[in-house]
């Protein structure tokens, strides 16, 4: 068990809260802001339990230089409107100076500040201990909220806690549970979704599932590899010549462990990658080649939604197809659709499943969404995330 910010007596002292505010912005405005509702409600702890809150964070990767369009002035703008106080945002091209120094040790009991992009300074993503000092005499006390950054081992998601003592946040706690959970201590059938491009990018979480899971189910662009190991033939459809001989190992572990491993039966395939492009449904043994497979085809979702109605515990990550464009985003659809159905704990994997699930209107009916693409997938690889491990056990 990992401390938290409960653990904590905060009267007089300082939190230096690392969040990920990694928010998708279309000029100044910000377009999602799943990040900053998720932060709130251990920013309103902090804040109700007489604590002065500094909030820090990355957003985009300027690359070590002071970039106007990666500023988090638009975070800070947000925060005072879901707060419903004043977030003062104390801009720095240097990310701590003198004025930021000061304003951290002004701030008084309940009153909460953001300081600028921390990967403004190259020391970020290098974790120099010169630069994680800074920050930590910004306050007394580090929290450690930002999930979605927990698998970089920088200067202020793990450099920081050399110096001031570390504590969770809730969103982390909350993570943890629900990942945590699913994938140690499931209620059977336990079933996971992987999707996605590569096989490659994929097999470390593959491998780990398979010791876990009893069910294993495949879609999205990697599926053509699977095939392609399989000997048929693929058309024009995605291959990652690099995973072919690990997608032929997979699916030997996985008849080894008796996991039911499911690939696509059907797919529909198009002349391109197009959202217009004229299109048809084919048996796997039966992709014309001159077509790309870019959806998951009915046959494919009935199978795939039958063996999910008696899941207790599923974990997805990973489309089942192109489902950015409407024509090829049924195949997801409908897994969402199955998934927001099921009488079972749904944990989705950050990134794309999350953006799906949320453009299907779908994300109040899954237990638990995660706010990490990689974290969440690096987690579910059973690897210990740095920005975890520097937290103090209780
Ligand atoms: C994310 O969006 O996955 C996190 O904020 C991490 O961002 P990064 O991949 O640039 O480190």
């Amino acid at each position: 068990m990992k401390k938290t910010i409960k653990d904590i007596n905060w009267t007089g002292k300082t939190a230096v809260m690392r969040c990920d505010f990694n928010v998708p912005l279309d000029g100044d405005k910000i377009t999602d802001d799943i990040r900053i509702q998720a932060a709130l409600p251990s920013i309103k702890y902090l804040i109700e339990n007489g604590a002065a809150i500094v909030l820090m964070s990355h957003l985009g990767r300027p690359k070590g230089e002071a970039k106007p369009e990666f500023s988090l002035a638009p975070v800070a703008k947000r925060l005072t409107e879901c707060l419903g106080q004043d977030v003062k945002f104390v801009p720095s091209d240097v990310v701590v100076d003198d004025t930021v120094r000061a304003a951290a040790k002004e701030l008084k009991a309940g009153e909460v500040m953001l300081i600028e992009n921390v990967r403004y300074r190259a020391e970020e993503t290098k974790n120099d201990p010169a630069f994680s000092k800074d920050l930590s005499e910004l306050g007394d006390i580090f929290v450690q909220d930002a999930f979605g950054t927990s698998h970089r081992a920088h200067a202020s998601t793990t450099g920081i806690a050399d110096y001031i003592p570390a504590v969770s946040g809730f969103l982390i706690e909350k993570e943890l549970k629900f990942l945590g959970e699913a994938v140690n201590n499931p209620k059977r059938p336990f079933a996971a979704i992987m999707g996605g491009a590569k096989v490659k990018d994929k097999i470390p979480v593959i491998t780990n599932l398979l010791d876990k899971v009893d069910i294993l189910i495949i879609g999205g662009g990697m599926a053509y590899t699977f095939f392609k190991a399989q000997g048929y033939s693929i058309g024009t459809s995605l291959l990652d010549e690099e995973g072919l001989d690990l997608a032929g190992d997979i699916l030997k572990l996985a008849e080894e462990k008796g996991v039911k491993f499911m690939l696509p039966v059907d797919v529909v395939a198009a002349d391109e990658f197009a959202n217009d492009s004229a299109h048809d449904v084919y048996a796997v043994d039966s992709i014309p080649d001159n077509r790309m497979g870019l959806d998951i085809g009915p046959e494919t979702i009935k199978l795939y939604s039958d063996a999910l109605k008696s899941a207790k515990t599923v974990v997805w990550n990973g489309p089942m197809g192109v489902f950015e464009m409407d024509t090829f985003a049924v195949g997801t659809k409908a897994i969402a659709e199955c998934l927001a159905e099921i009488d079972a704990t749904t944990v989705i994997g950050g990134g794309d499943s999350a953006a799906a699930v949320a453009k299907f209107g779908l994300a109040d009916k899954m237990t638990h969404i995660s706010t990490g693409g990689g974290a969440s997938l690096e987690f579910l690889e059973g690897i210990e995330l740095p920005g975890i491990a520097v937290i103090e056990d209780m």
